[in-house]
């Protein structure tokens, strides 16, 4: 038995003796308290193994020391000294709380046994306690993988994806910090981003830890990263960081293929990241795998989605060589102007492909009509007018997803106006949807600031094919608002002017076009 801290507490200078003779033939460390007082301002201060304490004292008995140690330090275990066997002093003992008793005149044998036997019970309890612990971490971790597997699951937005990552494994793990990478197999880089809104970081494959991890897929665990020579210490020194326990592991999808690396930082309780550490990552590991890849497949059908829609929408506009392009900037108009109107995301998207869509209708028009170099008829016109029924016709076929379900509204309202006076329904006011009354600001102002293949005539002037000059324009706009068009959309259209005409300037807009125009809206 290992040497062991015993407090001796008995008011008897004998009793003491033979404790002190025994305990140290036994290799125990002792210390003596005369009386139950002493011994309760020893305890106070110092930590034993085990107390001996003798029943009857006076100040304080062995049975009143006990009730109060019990309050400042439940775990240490007590040997009641008796010299009654009567039934009536062992059940004031058992009630006690003490672990056992001893009969006095005892020998060094019982002595031993007891000390024994004591010593190895706490040392079992000892074990269970930590595999009690141990246990509570477990389930601790197991329900915080069920919440971010729950929670990585249901996000297929890649920007937002990314961050919740980063703060839930940093949780989970008890680390400083957490970096994900994704790996672009074709530069032959690793990336990663600190935050929305600032540039990639990014590192070539195989360099520093976690270049090293995605190239060779395999785990790097270590206890101070700054022992390493491939370590790049730099980050740390500008950022005033210590770097120090590292546990960096490679993601892989159901393929076996490494698509990212997760790197974990310094375990906050200073420690190093141990196997219950790489098991819990390898773990979480599984589910960023499948949130990245469902985001990531998310994107391309996303971005092949909008590839679609962009090339019909510009297949369109190109049926005629002056609306080429007409859609893309009425989209761009319409976004800047929603934004300034502080519409938000999901809106902006309905937005998007409403403006990409508004004039698809067009398909449905004969050549004869689209492209006549002249003002047109009674009949063409109404052939041309029913435009809009035709996008309407057209977009009901398209399987939008739920989110988007009003693009093809939005797109068919754009000829509407706000007394009622457009086509083709006659809608007024707030029956036309929102996103209609901005797709048709952006389409009008980009009408008129387009060329034409037929010279437009005003009662005064004869305006050529050129477009018409910026300021008329602007007018024609500013004139229409309670009438053609929705007075708040006028007026966050004529705020944000300046970055339509920015956004174009020396491409669709001539440079001495818009600077002009610019320069006389800055002067008031
Ligand atoms: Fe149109
Ligand atoms: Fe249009």
């Amino acid at each position: 038995m290992a040497c062991k801290s015993i407090l001796v507490v008995d008011d008897d200078f004998q009793i003491r003796e033979i404790f002190s003779q025994m305990l140290e033939i036994l290799g125990h460390q002792y210390q003596y308290a005369a009386d139950g007082l002493e011994a309760y301002h020893v305890l106070k201060n110092k930590e034993f193994d085990l107390v001996l304490c003798d029943i009857r004292m006076p100040e304080m008995d062995g049975l009143e020391l006990i009730k109060e140690i019990e309050k400042i330090n439940p775990d240490v275990p007590f040997i009641m000294v008796t010299g009654f066997s009567d039934e009536y002093t062992y059940d004031l003992v058992m009630k006690s709380g003490a672990r056992d008793f001893i009969m006095k005149p005892f020998t060094i044998e019982e002595l031993e046994n007891k000390l024994n036997r004591i010593f190895k019970e706490l040392c079992v309890s000892e074990e269970n306690k930590s595999l009690l612990e141990k246990q509570i971490q477990l389930n601790k971790r197991l329900s915080a993988l069920l919440t971010i597997a729950g929670e990585l699951s249901s996000e297929l937005d890649f920007e937002r994806l990314f961050p919740l990552i980063v703060s839930r494994v940093t949780v989970a793990m008890d680390a400083e910090r957490t970096s994900l990478y994704i790996i672009d197999g074709e530069s032959g880089e690793i990336w990663t981003k600190v935050a929305q809104q600032v540039e990639e970081i990014r590192v070539p494959l195989g360099s520093g830890i976690s270049g090293r991890v995605a190239e060779s897929g395999k785990t790097i665990n270590v206890t101070d990263a700054w022992e390493l020579d491939y370590f790049d210490r730099k980050f740390d020194v500008k950022n005033n960081f210590r770097t120090r326990s590292v546990l960096c592991m490679p993601i892989t999808n159901r393929s076996g293929e490494s698509i990212a690396v997760i790197q974990v930082i310094n375990r906050i309780d200073g420690g190093h990241f141990d196997d219950d550490d790489e098991n819990l990552l390898k773990a979480l590991s599984g589910q960023i795998a499948v949130a990245l890849e469902n985001s990531f497949l998310m994107e391309e059908l996303q971005s092949s989605f909008e590839g679609f829609i962009r090339t019909l929408s510009a297949a369109v506009d190109a049926r005629h060589r002056f609306t080429a392009g007409h859609s893309q900037r009425v989209t761009e108009y319409s976004r800047i102007i929603a934004e300034e109107l502080g519409l938000d995301a999901g809106q902006l998207e309905t937005i998007k492909y409403a403006a990409l869509l508004h004039d698809i209708g067009k398909i449905g028009i004969r050549d004869a009509v689209l492209m006549k170099n002249g003002p047109f008829t009674p009949e063409e016109r109404e052939e041309m007018n029913k435009h809009p029924a035709k996008t309407l016709s057209i977009l009901k076929k398209f399987h939008f997803p739920k989110r988007l379900e009003q693009v093809p509204l939005v797109a068919t309202y754009h000829h509407e106006k706000i007394d009622g006076s457009g086509y083709f329904e006659g809608l007024a006011g707030s029956e036309i949807p929102f996103g209609s009354r901005i797709l048709a600001v952006a389409d009008v102002f980009d009408a008129l600031t387009s060329r034409r293949d037929y010279p437009k005539y005003t009662k005064d002037a004869i305006l050529g094919h050129n477009p018409m000059p910026l300021a008329k324009a602007v007018t024609i706009m500013k004139e229409g608002a309670g009438s053609h068009f929705d007075q708040e959309v006028i007026n966050a259209f004529l705020s944000c002017l300046p970055k339509i005409l920015t956004l174009y300037r020396g491409a669709h807009f001539p440079l001495e076009y818009v600077d002009e125009m610019i320069a006389s809206l800055q002067a008031g």
